[in-house]
């Protein structure tokens, strides 16, 4: 009953922070002193996950070095006696066995869980969107990694939204049948209001059930052209269990250039050393 993988789709084209993803890998832009994707691994590994499986693009290289060793770096940082630092780069590279599969063509969040196949097969696995950043005693994958435990099925993870961000996100609804727990009957893409089967919002966490890919396999587009991950969900809730958790955290959206800005300066206000400057730069600016 245990999830030992986790999923990153990170192929996406990330269109909302163009010029920059043009050529960069939005998941490698610094949150406060370290790169977006580094939270979601590291949510992954403390949720009991081994194996990190990262379904990439072509823009997406600085990923896969990131994790990797860096020999020329290393050997410099030792020669000069920086010891904390390299160390710290050699437990980058040895923190998760990674492995790295392409999206040839970004045809979707769907199409994306869809190349993990070969890895996952058989096997429940975790969806980490390294986009939502969330903060929190208990991480939120292992939130839903509990509830897979104690209930089997899959599980994905909800935030009551406001009625001008329904349109943004997957919206789900179903029965309360523990304070925060729903079984999921229904889930819609991307709806409007008025078609939004509750305010109950996917955010970007997920335990899944392997028969998620024969669901995919042969899934139409959706919503926007692309084959979305909410059309299989909802087909799966047909014939097996899945629960809708009201994760305990907060989450920062750093999927656009507003929300990253923002969950910078918010980090950097709860950091002791970085407070001072953020409060400097403000009250010089009165
Ligand atoms: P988003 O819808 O946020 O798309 O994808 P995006 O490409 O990252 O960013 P925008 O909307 O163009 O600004 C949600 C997640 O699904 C991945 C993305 O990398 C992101 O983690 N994804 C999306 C894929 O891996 N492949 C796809 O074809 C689409």
């Amino acid at each position: 009953m245990t999830v030992k993988k986790c999923l990153f789709p990170v192929a996406g084209l990330g269109t909302r922070f163009l010029p920059v993803t043009k050529e960069i890998a939005k998941e490698m832009l610094p949150l406060v002193n370290r790169p977006i994707i580094s939270y979601g691994v590291e949510e992954a590994l403390s949720s009991g996950c081994e194996d990190i499986v990262m379904i990439t693009g072509r823009t997406k290289r600085s990923i896969e070095n990131y994790f990797d060793r860096s020999f020329e770096l290393e050997e410099i940082l030792k020669s000069r006696g920086k010891l904390e630092l390299y160390y710290k780069m050699i437990h980058i590279s040895e923190m998760a066995e990674m492995m790295y599969i392409r999206q040839r063509e970004p045809l979707g969040l769907g199409h994306a869980v869809l190349c993990g196949e070969p890895v996952c097969k058989g096997e429940y696995f975790g969806v980490i969107l390294p986009d939502d950043v969330f903060v929190g005693e208990v991480p939120v994958l292992s939130q839903l990694v509990k509830v897979h435990e104690r209930l089997g099925g899959s599980v994905v993870a909800l935030e009551k939204v406001s009625d001008n961000d329904v349109s943004r996100y997957g919206i789900a609804a179903g029965e309360e049948k523990e304070p925060g727990i729903f079984r999921i009957n229904d889930m819609i893409e991307k709806p409007k209001l008025s078609e939004a089967p509750s305010r109950y919002a996917i955010m970007g966490r997920y335990v899944l059930s392997p028969e998620i890919f024969p669901i995919l396999h042969n899934q139409q587009a959706g919503a926007g052209g692309e084959i979305q991950l909410t059309d299989a969900i909802r087909e799966l809730a047909k014939s097996e269990p899945v629960w809708g958790v009201v994760y305990e955290g907060r989450r920062f959206d750093c999927g656009t250039q507003k929300g990253w800005l923002s969950a910078n300066i918010q980090l950097a206000l709860e950091d002791e050393d970085l407070r001072k400057v953020v409060m400097d730069i403000v009250n010089s600016q009165k």
